[in-house]
């Protein structure tokens, strides 16, 4: 692991976020769209699809990034938590989940979020991070527990992802009884007029807004922090974004700000300095994908049954520990993953129609190693990190809506492959001359050479695949 911090003085936020932006994964055209084959991208679907198979932090060699406030304030990070200098029952928590040291961005953020007099922060993180551990961290070591109010404002873009943000919260606090929590979610039905005595709130925006404005179960005014995790996904759902704003707007000026993003597009950028004055900034950048370390072949096939037969000859002459097989439709991989079942294989489908948990449970059979093939359609494995395959198949090749060659998705695709500098090998189907053409783009695109491949040539295969 390299631990490098770059720290950004001066120059404009602006310009930093704008180069920060280019770099994210490319959903951005497809937030929120639907996609010929039918299937919607949901982010919020997709967040929390990345809670759920997560179990522990990514191992990352990412690069921290810190743009402080106030260049001249010396920058604080921390190795462990005890330099925190957290209540003990507090500590104790922490330990309990497992966690032994703080993560990249915690080294960074935790100083700042506890920071007295208090900081506010806009960070960019992806799942997997310790980001949600790191807010929960910050809101409980925030609050009072002799007051008995609400003290700590979180909202998240939908239901279950307040929910998972609850669990942790709850997990980490085990060893603090006095601390409370209220889920301000639909379906929590509180009587008007009372007053909340929970310190801390989590809920989605429409019902924590009710909760401040219409029922008054809180006082706005009294609220000391307010976390907004996940602003890109909260800014793409219909309301949510007025909602925000207008609970934003019922806090005072000193209270503490804390605004998390995985990607920062213009419009979450613009959104993040409506809700965040005098911002620390903290960036961490996503592993780069790489072709360096991935073998690429085309295979010329005629029609749909060929490439099958393709992919069959693959595995009948290479020893592959775990493939990934993407397709444009639905039914393309529904059929495929009949098929190759047929054959014997153990394969895992993962399609538009499931829901979160059918995915989730998908993946993880499949990370464990419990099938070895992963069929599913673009849209289904969009933002899903499965760590390390051997093998991506595009069994389709990935187009655009003017039918030009996806490049970024296509770099998305096989960067599955070829990680942690292990090698990694992508095999195309080409089954007419448009898609010849694709391939060509996409050479031209990468600079990098796709080797033709016969699969009919077991000898050839083997040495150019060893
Ligand atoms: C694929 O499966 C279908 C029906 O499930 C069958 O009709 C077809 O022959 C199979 N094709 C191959 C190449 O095995
Ligand atoms: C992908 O790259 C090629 C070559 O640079 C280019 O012709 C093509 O338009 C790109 N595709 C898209 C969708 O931008």
């Amino acid at each position: 692991q390299s631990n490098s911090v770059v720290v950004v003085f001066g120059g404009l936020w602006w310009s930093f976020f704008s180069t920060c932006a280019g770099n994210i994964v490319p959903e951005k055209s497809e937030n929120g769209g639907w996609r010929k084959d039918g299937d919607k991208v949901d982010l919020a679907e997709q967040s929390l699809l990345n809670k759920l198979i997560r179990h522990s932090l990514v191992r990352n060699r990412n690069q921290v990034e810190v743009l402080q406030r106030d260049p001249t304030s010396p920058l604080y990070s921390v190795k462990t938590f005890e330099e925190l200098r957290l209540k003990p029952d507090l500590l104790k928590g922490v330990y309990n989940m497992g966690f032994n040291r703080p993560s990249r961005i915690q080294e960074n953020a935790l100083p700042m979020m506890l920071a007295q007099p208090p900081q506010n922060l806009i960070a960019q993180s992806q799942s997997g991070t310790g980001k949600t551990a790191a807010f929960s961290l910050a809101m409980l070591s925030h609050v009072n527990p002799a007051n008995k109010w609400t003290q700590c404002l979180c909202i998240a873009p939908t239901y279950e992802l307040a929910l998972q943000i609850g669990q942790v919260i709850e997990q980490m606090g085990k060893y603090c009884p006095d601390v409370k929590l209220a889920y301000g979610i639909r379906g929590n039905r509180m009587e008007r007029g009372i007053k909340l005595q929970e310190q801390i709130v989590i809920g989605t925006p429409g019902t924590v807004l009710d909760w401040c404005t219409k029922y008054r179960l809180i006082e706005p005014k009294k609220i000391t922090m307010f976390v907004l995790d996940e602003a890109d996904v909260m800014i793409a759902t219909q309301g949510h974004r007025d909602q925000s704003i207008r609970i934003h707007r019922q806090l005072t000026k000193d209270c503490q700000m804390l605004l998390f993003s995985a990607t920062f597009e213009d419009s979450v950028w613009r959104f993040a300095e409506q809700v965040v004055p005098d911002p620390n900034i903290i960036r961490l950048k996503r592993e780069e994908e790489t072709l360096d370390t991935i073998k690429q072949f085309y295979v010329v096939c005629k029609e749909k049954e060929d490439k099958f037969t393709a992919l069959c000859n693959l595995y009948g002459s290479l020893t592959i520990a775990q493939a990934m097989i993407f397709c444009h439709t639905r039914k393309m991989a529904a059929w495929l993953t009949a098929n190759l079942t047929k054959e014997g294989h153990q394969v895992a489908l993962l399609s538009g129609e499931m829901t979160v948990e059918q995915r989730a449970s998908v993946i993880e059979r499949y990370r464990n190693g419990k099938e070895k093939v992963l069929v599913t359609t673009n849209v289904c494995s969009r933002g899903i990190d499965v760590e390390q395959v051997s093998l991506v198949v595009n069994f389709d090749l990935p187009v655009d809506m003017d039918g030009n060659a996806d490049n970024e998705t296509y770099l998305h695709r096989i960067g599955r492959t070829g990680r942690f500098g292990r090698r990694g090998f992508a095999v195309n189907m080409v089954d007419s001359k448009h898609s010849m053409d694709i391939i060509n783009q996409i050479e031209m695109h990468f600079n990098r050479r796709i080797t033709k491949l016969d699969t009919s040539d077991l000898e050839e295969m083997e040495s150019l695949m060893s």
